[in-house]
């Protein structure tokens, strides 16, 4: 096996299209984002795959039933983007849907699995997203995600499954059995505060539903995108304040989400970059055990609502990362007594604690920790046993 890393071991890293683009998506667009994702520090920091998503094709396709590319969106065809994508030492992702159409209206591979598959690997893509509209209704999503990961798991090249139900009709009891690698668990992302959070709320307690090889994917992310969607519906005009974002960006990285940015990266700005790259964050979402994290509501426990918790991540090497959430609307103060951590004071261990955002270290804690933290703001630490 030699340095061959499965498929979906860890949560997959990339960009994908759909937040900022939309249908306006372009052979130049994808070219411009691989060549940033080089000189901008994004490959460095673990960002591989760059996705179109929806809206790629014609509208018909071929007198063989093949997809085909739309030519003026991508005159050179997708063998070359792929190929443009290789040379720069990224991965290629695209987009297909169950359904008979995709949920913009293009053909859907739905009847087609097999043959669309092999046009895929043909092209030489690495990554398919595979949504959910316009599924004839006589015959289960559950169904469907096991034919195309048959398709692609037999199609002649590593194409890693991203399916996306929206978390629909109990996909959590069967995807992993299907053979997706990750799994849309949420409705669409907008790029707005009450979005993120109630994205976040609403996994909370489905943590033990991800790991290797399947991981909950919450949605693209819309860290630095400031309103900056061609589309109404993700978020035109608004988006969120930077500590919103960098809250965003530290839930998705300790629940184990999939990173995929949806920003345009071509106009990334240095607190953008500083969240998204943040080596820190990236190495507690990327770790290799990837478990799931587990909640702690803060003492005491009667005086908060459910938007205020820790969240706590096992690391292989056996550090713990935790992050205190503030997601509610003013101040709080989130005690975190050691005893919930499965660390009691007769085990004379302290907790020594490194601050992932401000790249420093807060001190050793003997018991408990309380940091005092602002609405909507986040701290991570990353902590480790010490005598
Ligand atoms: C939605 C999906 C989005 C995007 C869009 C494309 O169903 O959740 O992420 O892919 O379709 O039409």
């Amino acid at each position: 096996m030699g340095n061959y890393e499965p498929l979906g071991l860890k949560p997959a890293m990339g960009w994908n299209s759909w937040n900022t683009f939309t249908w306006d998506i372009h052979e130049q667009l994808i070219r411009e984002v691989a060549d940033r994702f080089v000189s901008e520090g994004y490959k460095e920091a673990g960002y591989e795959y760059i996705v179109i998503d929806d809206c790629w094709s014609l509208k018909e396709r071929d007198a063989g039933g093949n997809l085909v590319a739309d030519p003026a969106k991508f005159p050179g065809g997708m063998k070359a983007v792929a190929d443009y994508i290789h040379s720069k030492g990224l991965k290629f992702g695209m987009y297909s849907c169950v359904g008979t159409h995709t949920c913009a209206g293009y053909p859907g591979s739905f009847e087609h699995e097999f043959q669309d598959a092999a046009r895929f690997a043909e092209w030489g893509i690495d990554f398919l997203k595979y949504d959910y509209c316009f599924k004839p209704r006589h015959i289960s999503g559950e169904l469907l995600y096991k034919r195309m990961s048959l398709a692609l798991k037999n199609c002649g090249r590593d194409i890693l499954f991203s399916a996306c139900n929206w978390g629909e009709d109990g996909v959590y009891n069967w995807i992993r059995e299907s053979g997706a690698h990750m799994y849309r668990s949420t409705g669409d992302i907008r790029d707005n505060w009450e979005s993120v959070k109630s994205l976040a709320l609403s996994q909370l307690g489905k943590q033990c539903y991800t790991g290797s090889f399947c991981h909950n994917d919450m949605d693209m992310l819309v860290v630095g995108m400031y309103g900056g969607s061609n589309s109404d519906f993700i978020g035109r005009i608004g988006g969120c304040s930077d500590t919103q974002y960098k809250t965003h960006f530290s839930l998705w990285s300790l629940m184990g989400s999939p990173l995929m940015i949806g920003c345009d990266i071509r106009k990334d700005n240095p607190i953008t970059k500083q969240i998204l790259q943040n080596p820190h964050l990236i190495a507690i979402n990327q770790d290799l055990e990837a478990r799931g994290a587990y909640r702690i509501k803060p003492e005491p426990q009667w005086f908060h609502t459910d938007d205020v918790f820790m969240l706590v991540k096992v690391l292989t090497d056996g550090d713990l990362a935790i992050g205190f959430f503030n997601l509610s609307d003013s101040q709080r103060e989130l005690s975190l007594q050691f005893w919930d951590l499965g660390l009691p004071y007769a085990a004379g261990f302290s907790l020594s604690l490194f601050d992932c955002w401000a790249e420093q270290e807060l001190g050793v804690f003997r018991e408990r920790y309380a940091p005092v933290v602002a609405a909507h703001d986040c701290l991570v630490v990353r902590a480790k046993l010490v005598r």
